[in-house]
């Protein structure tokens, strides 16, 4: 091999590398196998967040007490944006057994808000109920046992924060029924914007109305939808 293609080869490896180096100290997005070793779990700042985490860390490790929940990044980010914003009325379509109300209930506990859930199944609802004494906030939720099509119908105050996570089909009934509640910079959450495959006509509802932004985050799990209601 001649001199001068050993030079070429290794001015392209330190052009490369110092590529790489200045991609990083631009702050480009390190890589998933990086990102993913960041330890960066949930930390309490007092003994009744510690509670509530420590029943949601229990319902995470035991699939039985969750049924299909959302995942942990999940309700961490509707916690962050919940407590963000303010929220002291949230509806959430869908309790199951609890575990994306304590979520809502780490962010409540700190606005001094209120969640009002629907379950249509009694046993869910009364797991649900069990792991919200257990976490110290039954004070803070109302269960509405029944099916929510009909139950919502009798909701009548504003809403800060609505959540869709029953029935994937059901989210445009429930957006129809309760968007006219939702305040002018109340924010929508809607599960399984991923997987299962999300209602098109939700998607087409929560995209194309200009009174509306959406956008889908989490996209790498189930996929939650957050559509702000925008202020006139
Ligand atoms: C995916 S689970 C909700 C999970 C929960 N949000 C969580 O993350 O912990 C969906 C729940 O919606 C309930 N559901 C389905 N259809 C409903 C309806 N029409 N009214 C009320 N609840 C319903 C199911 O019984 C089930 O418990």
């Amino acid at each position: 091999m001649s001199k001068r293609i050993v030079l070429s080869f290794v001015l392209v490896a330190l052009l490369a590398s110092a590529g790489l180096i200045i991609g990083q100290e631009r702050g480009r997005r390190p890589r998933s196998a990086e990102a993913s070793s960041i330890e960066n779990i949930p930390l309490p700042q007092s003994d009744a967040e510690k509670k509530i985490l420590t029943i949601l860390d229990e319902m995470g490790k035991d699939r039985s007490r969750r049924y299909l929940s959302v995942s942990l990044n999940d309700g961490r980010l509707m916690r962050q944006l919940t407590e963000a914003t303010g929220a002291k009325r949230v509806v959430e379509i869908g309790t199951s057994t609890g575990y994306s109300g304590l979520w809502f209930a780490l962010a409540l506990r700190a606005t001094g808000g209120k969640l009002t859930t629907y379950e249509i199944d009694p046993e869910r609802a009364r797991i649900a109920g069990e792991n919200f004494k257990r976490a110290g906030v039954d004070d803070l939720i109302t269960i509405v046992l029944g099916n929510a099509h009909e139950k919502v119908k009798e909701y009548k105050e504003p809403i800060d924060v609505l959540f869709l996570d029953a029935d994937k089909e059901g989210y445009i009934d429930y957006l129809n029924k309760l968007l006219p509640l939702v305040r002018p910079g109340g924010l929508i959450f809607a599960h399984n914007m991923r997987r299962p495959s999300p209602d098109p006509r939700y998607i087409e509802a929560v995209t194309k109305n200009p009174q509306l932004d959406t956008s889908f985050l989490l996209m790498d799990g189930a996929g939650v939808g957050v559509t702000l209601k925008k202020r006139k």
